[in-house]
């Protein structure tokens, strides 16, 4: 048995060098597909598992012996590296002054972002937690002014040929089916919004993208969890940030891209690979603001249970 992703059906193949084995049992404990126990103070291979290895790799990495090897589901020995000891890591001041500090930048320098530049921002975003692994998230990376225009452009021209979504009559027949709170959200947000990025479009003045020099549409596939590639893209506005770059989320998209004939055409034509339950555009760029000021920030609620 294996737990599907759109990469692989397999379960990885675990090996344990027994003479190297310690018998300290972490694999024990950190494997939560329960393959691992004890015998006779070496690690062994559980007789059955939960769901078959994921290659989540945690076992290799924390053995302290070397003593085991995963291979599938596209990982390999050789993806295990040495972290640097002790983790150097940042201080939490360190780190929450990067998070204060970061706006959502609109507003880009005439720039563009280098490529090794984005090369990092993928490989910090790789490291963001998944569901399932391998990761199920696709990035589609428009990596020039022209090509998030070009993208903007066209889906400004889709929205109009799907006007009737935002239509009184659509609406009036929908609001029995998804509640008050949607037909609000719709009538006071989506409308207004999707007349705000034709038009403002219409007359050559991008509010879809904001003319950013780089634009990255973190995606799923139909097996992903559908919080990978919002994890992913946190990741990448995170990582932005520390090589000096201004990001913004743009979460209007795609919702508006995954259902329907039109839909798929769209995402064909884009070379998008899926539809998704959710994902997230996020555009990158250097910042043509500089804000002095941060601010104070608060959740819905948090209740201590
Ligand atoms: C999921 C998500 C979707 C967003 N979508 C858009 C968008 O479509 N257009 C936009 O201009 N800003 C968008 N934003 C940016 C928010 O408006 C912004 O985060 C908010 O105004 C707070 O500003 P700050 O990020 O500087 O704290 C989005 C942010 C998130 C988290």
């Amino acid at each position: 048995m294996a737990i599907p992703t759109s990469r692989t059906t397999e379960a990885a193949i675990v090996t344990i060098h027994q003479e190297p084995c310690n018998g300290c049992g972490l694999c024990v404990s950190v494997c939560k597909d329960f393959a691992f126990r004890l015998e006779n103070e070496k690690a062994v291979l559980a007789d059955k598992t939960l769901f078959g290895c994921v290659g989540c790799g945690h076992c290799m990495a924390v053995c302290p012996k070397e003593a085991i090897e995963v291979r599938g589901r596209t990982l390999v020995p050789e993806h295990v590296f040495p972290l640097s000891a002790p983790r150097s890591g940042m201080s939490y001041e360190h780190f929450l002054d990067l998070l204060q500090s970061r706006r959502s930048i609109r507003e880009f320098r005439d720039m563009p972002v280098e490529r090794p530049l984005i090369e990092k921002i993928l490989d910090a975003a790789k490291t963001a937690p998944m569901g399932i692994p391998p990761s199920d998230v696709n990035v589609l990376v428009l990596d020039s002014r022209e090509k998030n225009n070009a993208f903007a452009q066209d889906f400004c021209a889709y929205l109009k040929k799907m006007r009737w979504l935002v239509s009184p009559w659509f609406l009036a027949v929908m609001r029995p089916f998804w509640g008050k709170e949607t037909d609000k959200l719709f009538r006071d947000f989506v409308v207004p919004f999707f007349s705000c990025l034709t038009d403002n479009m219409d007359q050559g003045v991008n509010v879809v993208t904001y003319d950013a020099p780089l634009a990255m549409y973190f995606y799923g596939s139909p097996y992903a969890d559908p919080a990978d590639p919002l994890i992913a893209a946190t990741y990448a506005m995170l990582a932005a940030e520390t090589l000096g770059l201004g990001s913004c989320m743009v979460g209007g998209i795609h919702p508006l891209i995954q259902r329907g004939k039109k839909a798929k055409q769209f995402r064909e034509r884009h070379g998008i690979k899926y539809a998704s339950q959710e994902g997230l555009v996020v555009i990158f760029g250097y910042p043509a603001v500089a804000y002095h000021k941060g601010i104070q920030r608060s959740f819905a609620s948090v209740t201590y249970a």
